[in-house]
């Protein structure tokens, strides 16, 4: 199928602002903008609603009816969970750290992979997760690589929390980054990865408004040249 508009993928690993960036650059485009993240944080809340966690054995075939039962809507920011606005929920720490286990799992994978490419495969939209440019829309028209040093964005998801008045101290934060970023970077399945075409945008010693501009003048760079 012949896309209408672009597809802009921006991948990266947790806290490298993959969130406030692709919203303002949709905004600033004109194009809709969809957290693949918060799909897979609300299967893991489904999945814990339903006491399927991957600490026990053989849960994919228990997931399975789940995974194709759920409804995952977005009013602009909020996400609708089975008809409930669960968007304060998606936050919580453990909740992060249950999808990234989910994650792992194929039949999760498989799911968020129809469910994204029938939500984004029009194009118009900037796309944010960890597998957009690699494995989702490898075809897509610009893909973003966003990164910064560990303690950056370990710093950034600590203000992020304590803004949204989760208690948890910086060595919590920097821990769980670290292991989250090797569970999603060792996955068999659609790791976290640079894909070969994306432009790497380090933002260490950036302000969001700087990469944002970046991003912006590459894309309207292409599509108005
Ligand atoms: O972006 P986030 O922290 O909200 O994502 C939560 C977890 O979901 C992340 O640790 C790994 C997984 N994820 C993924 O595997 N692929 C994506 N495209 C987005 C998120």
């Amino acid at each position: 199928m012949k896309r209408e508009r672009p597809i802009v993928a921006i991948d990266g690993p947790v806290g490298a602002g993959k969130s406030t960036i692709a919203r303002r650059v949709a905004a600033e485009i004109g194009f809709s903008y969809l957290n693949t993240g918060a799909m897979y944080r609300a299967v893991a809340l489904a999945a814990q609603a339903a006491g399927l966690t991957p600490d026990r054995d053989g849960i994919e075939p228990q997931l399975e009816p789940l995974l194709h039962s759920i409804t995952i809507e977005f009013a602009g920011d909020r996400l609708i969970l089975n008809g409930r606005e669960v968007t304060g929920e998606l936050s919580r720490p453990e909740i992060g750290e249950l999808a990234s286990r989910l994650s792992t799992l194929r039949i999760v994978r498989d799911r968020m992979r129809d469910l994204q490419r029938a939500a984004g495969g029009r194009g118009g939209v900037v796309m944010e997760g960890r597998d957009i440019g690699s494995a989702i829309f490898p075809d897509a028209e610009f893909k973003f690589f966003l990164d910064a040093e560990v303690q950056v964005r370990a710093r950034r998801r600590y203000e992020e929390l304590r803004a949204k008045n989760v208690i948890i101290n910086f060595d919590e934060v920097l821990e769980q980054l670290r292991q989250r970023d090797n569970r999603d970077s060792a996955r068999a399945l659609a790791p976290l990865i640079k894909a070969p075409d994306a432009m790497v945008v380090d933002s260490t010693d950036l302000t969001i408004d700087q990469v944002v501009k970046q991003v912006v003048k590459l894309i309207k760079a292409r599509t108005e040249a």
